[in-house]
């Protein structure tokens, strides 16, 4: 433990701000945060930042679709940001905005500094540019297109400031020599050092061809390239210029993913070292969470979004989920059924039975009070020493950013845990003197135990951890509980117990997947407020919100829904959904796959053949992992909603339109 508080600065990436948070983005701000928890359980002052990169081209083009003013746009999402960190009990501790003017001055202020030690120069770039999108793009597609619209690149030449980075060469292969902790995990650094051994050529760090960034001062039109300008936000949130003053910087941690390590272990300290300014610690990259085996995009259609999860199950079983299912640093893919089958598992059967059982015998059989434990047997010694080791392996593997294995050791005790209780039957014994006495004892070891990991697994999951601790009448609270000092042995007998509360609830898997998609999709498309007359499209068992009787809409807005006369081609279960069919529809354009809720009121086969009315311009979805490009429109009946598909009694040609 440190004498006095020693500072520990750890920060997320800062995210950009044309789109929100899906669940690769909340992975790392949950790690950090469960660093800042755990840091601080040993006793350091820690800060951990995070926020939003809000300058370039793409918040210009993304402002520009929704007609507002880039300040006005970036505004709203920053916004959404803080907040969905705040819901989700991850809040910064310092948020930073790239369109702050605490960061506008530290960001000019750096280039000063860079550009008096004679490290920034004038000069030409030149590069394949695209008009249409205002931007150099260096990787082409084949042919020189723009790999965003397809339109043809042009050579142009603008004049940019750039910055020596090939001068760092040798400072930086050195400073990896001696700081040999600096990139972690070890494959990536040694990825960088050949890719600086390679030779590194001047950076370019302002344009003229982008309006929406920070001004250098006296040089409109240049702005600072996004890079420059997002990296320095690090420095920003702790002071920025007068940074000596707080004292955070320079940051312990630097956690990335590995998609943008080589601007925070290349060209970052490469920029500070330029300005004479310290150099961070360490800088971590974390490996992807993938969804089909592909990084998550909205393009795609892959996003998992936080949410829908912890509303469903709680945000400790997806902190739990994320930390303990892939090793810290490398890719993962993530699914909804690994999910919920470890939250059932791990926490619903395991942390949770084990409280729940230890609490129930002692409100049964002790009035709530935790006994003296007697004469200690070979097998509660086991468990006491097994609870002991832990303490330090835990510890040691947080420390190494080793969440899985601190996580599955805890798990292992807890499991040694179940097996006592399983095979001592405290409810079996009797009312002797004696048997009372080991049944104390016994649980006595219990709730030892279930203290000590309760302290361990706190980082991961605050929230359950706070109920257990309360639980076990505990007179600190849990995060303030000083992890040096745990040790086998502390548990106050007489220590009343306080309100058990649920902790984590068993859920019916298909449910569970089912609800939780259901709302990811609302969440990604949400329910235009659009009646469709007669009938209510249902599509995964989701039925949409109908507007209030007297909300009236324009014909416009009915005319946004494209609905069609489709005939179904093929029908098939879904294995796993009992309430889905798998449907191929043609809309006489195309064949689609569509995805209904009808499975309990329809037998595929009497399905293939007949004509229905189709939603064709809904986004593409996906249900239990399938996609559904559409939505079959049909009346809801009777108070459980049963679907009653539309038909039409006379002759239709298949794609004619609804009107
Ligand atoms: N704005 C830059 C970062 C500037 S930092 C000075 C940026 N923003 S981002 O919004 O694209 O966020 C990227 C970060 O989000 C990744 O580095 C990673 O931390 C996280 N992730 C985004 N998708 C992810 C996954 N699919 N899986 C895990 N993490 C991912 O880059």
């Amino acid at each position: 433990m440190p004498e006095k508080k020693e500072k520990f600065y750890l920060t997320t990436p800062i995210y950009y701000t044309n789109g929100l948070p899906h669940i690769g983005h909340t992975y790392t701000t949950i790690v950090a945060d469960v660093i800042r928890r755990y840091k601080r359980m040993r006793g350091y002052d820690v800060v951990m930042t995070t926020g939003t990169d809000e300058h370039g081209v793409n918040v210009e083009r993304a402002a520009k679709k929704a007609g507002v003013a880039e300040s006005e746009f970036v505004a709203k999402m920053a916004d959404a940001w803080r907040a969905l960190w705040d819901e989700l009990g991850i809040p910064a501790d310092e948020f930073v905005r790239t369109t702050d003017l605490q960061h506008v001055r530290t960001v000019q202020w750096l280039f000063r500094q860079c550009k008096e030690n004679g490290y920034v120069y004038k000069g030409n770039y030149t590069g394949l540019y695209c008009i249409y999108d205002n931007a150099f793009v260096n990787e082409p597609k084949p042919g020189n297109l723009c790999p965003d619209c397809d339109r043809p690149l042009e050579t142009v030449t603008e004049e940019n400031y750039f910055f020596k980075l090939s001068t760092f060469q040798k400072p930086l292969l050195d400073f990896y020599r001696k700081n040999p902790d600096f990139i972690q995990p070890e494959t990536r650094k040694n990825e960088i050092i050949s890719f600086v051994e390679g030779g590194l050529k001047d950076l370019s760090i302002t344009r003229t061809t982008i309006r929406w960034g920070i001004p250098v001062p006296g040089e409109e039109p240049h702005v600072f390239y996004v890079w420059f300008d997002a990296l320095t936000a690090y420095l920003s949130a702790v002071g920025g210029p007068e940074y000596e003053k707080r004292g955070y910087w320079p940051a312990d941690l630097h956690l990335v993913g590995k998609d943008i390590i080589r601007f925070h272990t290349v060209y970052w300290p490469a920029f500070l070292m330029a300005a004479m300014l310290p150099v961070p610690k360490q800088v971590w990259a974390h490996g992807w969470f993938l969804m089909d085996a592909a990084k998550m995009s909205k393009s795609k259609g892959n996003v998992v979004l936080p949410r829908p999860i912890v509303n469903m199950l709680g945000m400790d079983a997806l902190r739990y989920f994320l930390l303990r299912e892939v090793v810290f640093g490398q890719d993962g893919n993530f699914s909804y059924d690994a999910l919920v089958t470890r939250y059932n598992s791990d926490l619903a059967n395991g942390l949770g039975n084990l409280a729940s059982r230890t609490a129930a015998l002692i409100e049964k059989n002790f009035a709530g009070k935790i006994l003296k434990p007697g004469a200690r047997q070979p097998q509660d010694e086991a468990l006491a020493k097994e609870a002991q080791a832990a303490i330090g392996d835990v510890l040691e593997n947080y420390d190494k950013l080793s969440f899985a294995r601190a996580l599955e050791t805890i798990w292992s005790v807890i499991g040694a845990a179940d097996k006592y209780l399983t095979s001592e039957q405290p409810w079996a014994l009797g009312n002797s003197e004696d048997e009372q006495a080991r049944e104390g004892t016994i649980l006595w070891t219990t709730a030892e135990l279930l203290r000590i990991v309760t302290a361990l697994a706190y980082p991961v999951l605050p929230e359950s951890a706070a109920k257990v601790w309360s639980l076990l009448g505990q007179p600190v609270a849990v995060g303030k509980f000083e992890l040096d000092g745990l040790r086998w042995g502390q548990l106050v007998p007489a220590t009343a117990l306080g309100k058990a509360q649920t902790l984590f609830p068993r859920v019916d898997k298909t449910e569970a997947v089912e609800r939780i998609e259901a709302m990811a999709n609302e969440e990604l498309n949400p329910t235009p407020a659009v009646p469709v007359p007669a009938a209510t499209p249902i599509a995964g068992g989701a039925a949409s919100a109908a507007p209030a009787a007297s909300e009236k809409i324009g014909i416009e807005d009915f005319a946004k829904v494209e609905m069609r006369v489709g005939q179904i081609k093929t029908a098939e279960r879904i294995v796993g959904a009992d309430k889905l069919l798998k449907l191929t529809v043609d809309i006489g354009t195309e064949i689609r796959q569509i995805c209904a809720g009808i499975a309990q009121y329809y037998e595929p086969e009497s399905l293939i053949g007949r004509k229905v009315a189709v939603v064709v311009n809904l986004a593409p979805r996906k249900l239990r992992g399938v996609e559904s490009n559409g939505m079959i429109v049909a009346a809801s009946v009777g108070p459980e909603g049963r679907p009653v598909l539309t038909g039409f009694h006379e002759e239709v040609e298949v794609g004619a339109r609804l009107k």
